[in-house]
Formats: C-alpha cells, sequence, structure tokens
C-alpha cells in the first residue's frame, strides 16, 4: 500500500480553480519533488495535504485513510505529516530547545525529559546542539531552518513536507539546508519537496511531478522526467536554468 495517494484533488479561491483533478501516488521512502511556475499550486497542494487547506474534492488516503474524513484530529496528522516552512515558523520569544519541545509536549505528550532527550538528538544531527539555548533572533538563516528541520524530526514524522526551505537563504546557507536533507534521504526518510533549485530536486528526489496551471503535467521516476520531459517541462528547465 502506497503511504499516501492524492485522487482527483481540486480547489479554487474566490472561483479561481487552483489545483485541478491532481493525482499521484507516494511510496514509503519516496522523495518527491513538486516543480513548477510561479503560482501553478505547489504550495497550495501540500498545504492540502496538511490540512492547512480543505481542498473542495478529491481524496487523500494517507496509510489507507481518507484524512479529509471530518474525523481526522489535525493536530495529530500534522505531527505525522509535518511541514518545514519556506520562512522557518520559530517561536521568536522561546529558545531553540523549546521550540523543539512544545509539539512534542502539546501533541506527543512525551514527558519534559523525554522531549528534552530527543530535541537534542535532533539537534545534534542538524549539528546545533550547541545552539540549544539560543533565541532563534541570534541564528543565522540557515541555522534556523535546520532548527525547523530538528524540531519537525522530534515528531517522526512518517512524511515531511519541504515548501520550498532554502528560498529565504543566503547562497552561503543553501548548501548547509541541502546537506542536512541529503542526510535524511540517506536515512530513507519519506518527503516531498517544493523548490526552484533544479539541481538539488533532481539529485535528492526519486520522482518529480510538475505542476502547469494547478495541473498535473508530468509525473515520473526523475531520471525519466529529466531524460525525457514533457514539452512542458522542457520548457520551465531551460528557462529556470537560464535564471
Ligand atoms: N489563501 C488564498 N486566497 C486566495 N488565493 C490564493 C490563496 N492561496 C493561494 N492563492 C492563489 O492560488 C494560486 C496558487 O498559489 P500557490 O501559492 O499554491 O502557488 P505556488 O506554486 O506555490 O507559487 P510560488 O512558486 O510563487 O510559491 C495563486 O494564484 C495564488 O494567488
Ligand atoms: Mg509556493
Amino acid at each position: 500500500m502506497s503511504i499516501l495517494t492524492v485522487s482527483n484533488l481540486k480547489k479554487s479561491f474566490d472561483g479561481e480553480s487552483v489545483l485541478e483533478d491532481v493525482s499521484f501516488t507516494l511510496e514509503k521512502g519516496d522523495c518527491l519533488a513538486i516543480l513548477g511556475n510561479s503560482g501553478s499550486g505547489k504550495s497550495t497542494l501540500l498545504r492540502c495535504i496538511n490540512l492547512l487547506e480543505r481542498p473542495d474534492s478529491g481524496t487523500i488516503l494517507f496509510e489507507g485513510e481518507n484524512i479529509l474524513s471530518h474525523s481526522a484530529n489535525e493536530n495529530r496528522l500534522r505531527s505525522r505529516i509535518n511541514m518545514v516552512f519556506q520562512s522557518f515558523n520559530l517561536f521568536a520569544n522561546m529558545s531553540v530547545l523549546d521550540n523543539c519541545m512544545l509539539a512534542q509536549r502539546k501533541v506527543l505528550r512525551r514527558s519534559k525529559e523525554e522531549a528534552r532527550r530527543i530535541s537534542l538528538e535532533n539537534l545534534a544531527k542538524v549539528g546545533l546542539k550547541e545552539k540549544c539555548d539560543a533565541l532563534p533572533s541570534t541564528l543565522s538563516g540557515g541555522q534556523k531552518q535546520r532548527v525547523a528541520i530538528a524540531r519537525s524530526l522530534c515528531m517522526n514524522p512518517e512524511i515531511i513536507l519541504f515548501d520550498e526551505p532554502t528560498s529565504a537563504l543566503d547562497p552561503m546557507m543553501v548548501a548547509e539546508v541541502c546537506n542536512v536533507m541529503s542526510s535524511l534521504r540517506e536515512e530513507g526518510v519519506t518527503m516531498i519537496l517544493v523548490t526552484h533549485q533544479i539541481e538539488f530536486a533532481r539529485n535528492i528526489s526519486s520522482k518529480t511531478l510538475f505542476l502547469h496551471q494547478g495541473k498535473v503535467d508530468l509525473c515520473a521516476p526523475t531520471e525519466e522526467a529529466f531524460l525525457h520531459p514533457s514539452p512542458r517541462f522542457a520548457e520551465f528547465l531551460k528557462v529556470e536554468r537560464s535564471l
């Protein structure tokens, strides 16, 4: 069974269609790259998958269960399908450690000691254990994003969603975040990545989905997608690479 099966997802805002009949499947251990022009619906699609938006129709099966049914517990689901945001979304008034502990305590009901231990483990994994008492405002962009990734890992999510995790970063910081993501990939973490970094997407992903005006233009194993792109995907690659 696929870990995630998205079928015929539709979403519009104020009568404007943003997602049309979007379908794809994700297997455990997959890294799916979602590429597409600005406004093609990439963020909206990710937001539907962790219930930050409600699609108008379609189904999202996560481990066989439809997460759009009203019985789904949103906070619980967001711990299992966890999102890492472009703008980090750390709590400014809390230390790095407290940022990592909060949802573990509130959603997973872990004890203080356990949440602390798991936070330090994951901060070590992203190379930031020594920053545990720091406030986010004292960190670089790359460090903030690594904290956000550690915080996500603390929830033991089955899937991590990354929405342009490096696009708010200076070029110097991009590599350190990409390296952390590559090591997660080597560990077999299942992820969906929205990015404009085409070569990184190509290197890290097992599957590529190209969205064009809210529709799936192409969804294929990454190697195949880049070797035999659809006409629209080829045009997109040409433009992105020339930037
Ligand atoms: N909450 C909202 N209300 C109204 N329109 C919205 C809302 N969220 C997104 N949209 C519109 O939906 C379309 C798709 O937006 P989305 O953010 O999903 O695109 P994207 O592919 O992530 O673009 P980018 O690469 O710039 O991040 C855009 O036209 C956007 O203006
Ligand atoms: Mg977006």
